[in-house]
């Protein structure tokens, strides 16, 4: 299959594709993603078939407004509205009841549904366009890192897919966040809206899902944390801790590869080096992590040492995923390597 790449002004031949039950690559403004008709069981199965994704793996429904939400959803509580009024359109997923329409293979049988409104042009025109809902997944390969442009999702997806509109680099970079609003506020991923600007609209603090932290329980909340996520080939190790650059100074040979932050760049002059940003810009680590993890995978480094922004803002989105692509592997540069 050759995939098609259509500019960005190509919404009604983009629309097509998805009209005809055949998967789309689709920028957003968090990251690409793979996308098809959401009330068409035939449709979403080509999603899962193209990631090689598990069937027990759920989707997120995407919506041109936040008035689409009653349309598949069975309740919506206040708390809900508020969040859509005050994100959408935006980098947030509310989980929520579903209704009948919702095929099951979208909720992979689970009785909620994910709803998302996404802030790119592209994403919205392609969407209206539909009528419907569309079901989307990162565009990645099951397991890899998420693609932030249509170059990274043809890495992964050329030749499996018929066609990919381009809508230039993404904006935030990591994937929406995520809160189940059903009841008590639950953050099920941390992603692209802060956990304190979630707070402050809400008026209450959020509880936090313990797969956030690596904790995954038989049955997680959101299916998907509990695969290894986010992986290059090479494996990972996150140093933490306030003299991390040291560290892994101190640690490195020749020829690993290093994510660092900019002020230390200069410590690793004999490694492959990918720098997220100033050490305080956590919309630049959060706009270059997924390449950074990406590009190692083009070399052939043993492994990849990283250091990590504060889990505070997006940084939280950041660490997690780096935590992720590092199997929850994790050094404190206060204590020493056993
Ligand atoms: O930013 C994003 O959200 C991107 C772009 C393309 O919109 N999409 C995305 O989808 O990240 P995906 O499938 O890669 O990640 C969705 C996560 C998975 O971990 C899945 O298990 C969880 O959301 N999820 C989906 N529906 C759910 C539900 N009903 N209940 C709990 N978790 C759900
Ligand atoms: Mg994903």
């Amino acid at each position: 299959m050759n995939t098609l790449q259509l500019e960005e002004h190509q919404i009604t031949a983009a629309a097509n594709f998805l009209k005809n039950g055949q998967v789309l690559g689709l920028p957003t403004e968090t990251v690409y993603g793979l996308a098809a008709n959401g009330l068409s069981e035939e449709a979403v199965s080509g999603i899962f078939k193209a990631k090689g994704r598990p069937e027990d793996n759920p989707l997120i429904l995407h919506v041109a407004s936040a008035s689409w939400i009653p349309r598949y959803c069975s309740h919506v509580p206040d708390s809900a509205w508020k969040l859509a009024e005050h994100f959408f359109p935006g980098p947030l997923t509310l989980i929520l009841e579903r209704n009948e329409i919702v095929p099951d293979i979208v909720t992979a049988g689970l009785s909620t549904v994910g709803i998302r409104c996404p802030d790119h042009p592209v994403a919205r025109a392609v969407i209206e366009q539909c009528g419907f809902p569309l079901a989307a997944p990162s565009g990645n390969t099951s397991g890899k890192p998420s693609p932030t442009s249509l170059q990274s999702m043809l890495e992964d997806m050329n030749g499996k897919i018929p066609a990919i509109i381009q809508g230039g680099s993404c904006l935030v970079g990591v994937e929406s966040t995520i809160i189940d609003v059903r009841t008590t506020p639950k953050l099920l991923r941390a992603g692209g809206i802060s956990v304190e600007e979630l707070e402050t609209v809400l008026g209450q603090p959020i509880e936090m899902d313990p797969s956030l932290h690596g904790v995954v329980k038989a049955t997680p909340l959101a299916p998907g944390m509990k695969y290894r996520h986010y992986a290059p080939d090479a494996p990972v190790t996150v140093v933490v801790g306030k003299d991390s650059a040291h560290f892994i100074a101190k640690h490195v040979v020749s020829g690993d590869g290093v994510i660092c932050f900019q002020e230390y760049e200069t410590l690793f002059s004999q490694c492959l080096i990918k720098v997220l940003g100033k050490e305080d810009d956590f919309l630049s680590h959060s706009k270059n992590i997924f390449s950074a993890l990406r590009f190692f995978n083009t070399t052939s480094v043993p492994r990849i040492w990283a250091q990590c922004p504060k889990e505070e803002g997006l940084g939280l989105a950041v660490s997690n995923r780096l935590r992720k692509a590092a199997g929850f592997q994790v050094i404190d540069s206060q204590e020493e390597l056993p």
